[in-house]
C-alpha cells in the first residue's frame, strides 16, 4: 500500500477510558454516530500498571450495546496467555498483549489466533522496535505505545523512528499478505496524528482528545485526514 492510500485509509480506535463511567451507555451511542471505526477498551489489572480499570462484564455489555464497531481490546495485564478465551468470548475483535507481560509471547500469539481473534502484541515506550521482529509474521497489528501505560490524558511522546523501523522491517521480511496494522495509543490529538500517520501509523487510538470535544464526529474526521 502506499504512504498516501495508508493516510486516507487509516482507522481511528476510540478509547473508552475517557469516557463518563456514569453514562456509559449514551458515550457509546455518541461514538456509534461519530464515525470511529472501533471502540479501545483498556484493561489494567493494577500490576502490570499502576491502574485498575474495568474488565470482562463492561466488555460484554458495551458488546450487545455496539455489535457493529470492531473492539480492540488492550491488555495492560500481567498474564494476559490466562484470560485471552473469556476476552474473546466476551466479543474482543482484536486482542492486544504486552511483550513486556510475563506470559510467552508466542504462546500468547497462537492462543488468541486459535480463538478466531485477530492479534495485537504492544509494547512500551522504552522497548526497541527489534523486540517484535520475530513476531512480525504471525500477528495482525503491533500497538506502539506514545504514552507510558496505565492512563489517559497523558502527553505525546515521539516514537516515529520506532514506527518507521517496524514499518520498514515489515516491508522487507514479512511474507503474511495480510495488511500489517501499526496502531499508535497515547496523547493522540489533531496536532499529533500527522506525526504518527507520517512514520506509518494507520490505526489511531484518542481516548481524551475525542471525548472532549465539542462536535466529536468532526474531532474523529481530523484524525482520519
Ligand atoms: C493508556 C491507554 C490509552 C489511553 C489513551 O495506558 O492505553 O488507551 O486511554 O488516552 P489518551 O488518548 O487520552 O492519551
Ligand atoms: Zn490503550
Amino acid at each position: 500500500m502506499k504512504r498516501n492510500d495508508r493516510i486516507l485509509s487509516n482507522l481511528v480506535s476510540a478509547s473508552v477510558l475517557s469516557a463518563d463511567m456514569l453514562h456509559l451507555e449514551e458515550e457509546i451511542k455518541k461514538l456509534g454516530k461519530s464515525g470511529v471505526d472501533m471502540i479501545h477498551f483498556d484493561v489494567m489489572d493494577g500490576v502490570f500498571v499502576n491502574n485498575i480499570s474495568f474488565g470482562i462484564p463492561v466488555l460484554e455489555s458495551i458488546n450487545k450495546l455496539s455489535p457493529d464497531l470492531l473492539l480492540d481490546v488492550h491488555l495492560m495485564i500481567t498474564d494476559p496467555l490466562k484470560y485471552i478465551n473469556k476476552f474473546f468470548l466476551a466479543g474482543a475483535d482484536y486482542i492486544t498483549f504486552h511483550l513486556e507481560s510475563e506470559s510467552d509471547t508466542a504462546e500468547t500469539i497462537e492462543e488468541i489466533r486459535r480463538t478466531g481473534a485477530r492479534t495485537g502484541l504492544a509494547i512500551k515506550p522504552d522497548t526497541p522496535a527489534e523486540a517484535v521482529y520475530p513476531y512480525i509474521n504471525d500477528v495482525d497489528m503491533i500497538l506502539v505505545m506514545t504514552v507510558e501505560p496505565g492512563f489517559g490524558g497523558q502527553e505525546f511522546m515521539d516514537m516515529s523512528d520506532k514506527i518507521r523501523n517496524i514499518r520498514e522491517y515489515a516491508e522487507r521480511n514479512r511474507s503474511n499478505p495480510a495488511h500489517l496494522f501499526v496502531e499508535v495509543d497515547g496523547g493522540i490529538n489533531d496536532r499529533t496524528a500527522p506525526i504518527v500517520k507520517n512514520a506509518g501509523a494507520d490505526v489511531l487510538v484518542s481516548g481524551s482528545y475525542l471525548f472532549r470535544a465539542d462536535d466529536m464526529e468532526k474531532a474523529v474526521r481530523t484524525l482520519r485526514t
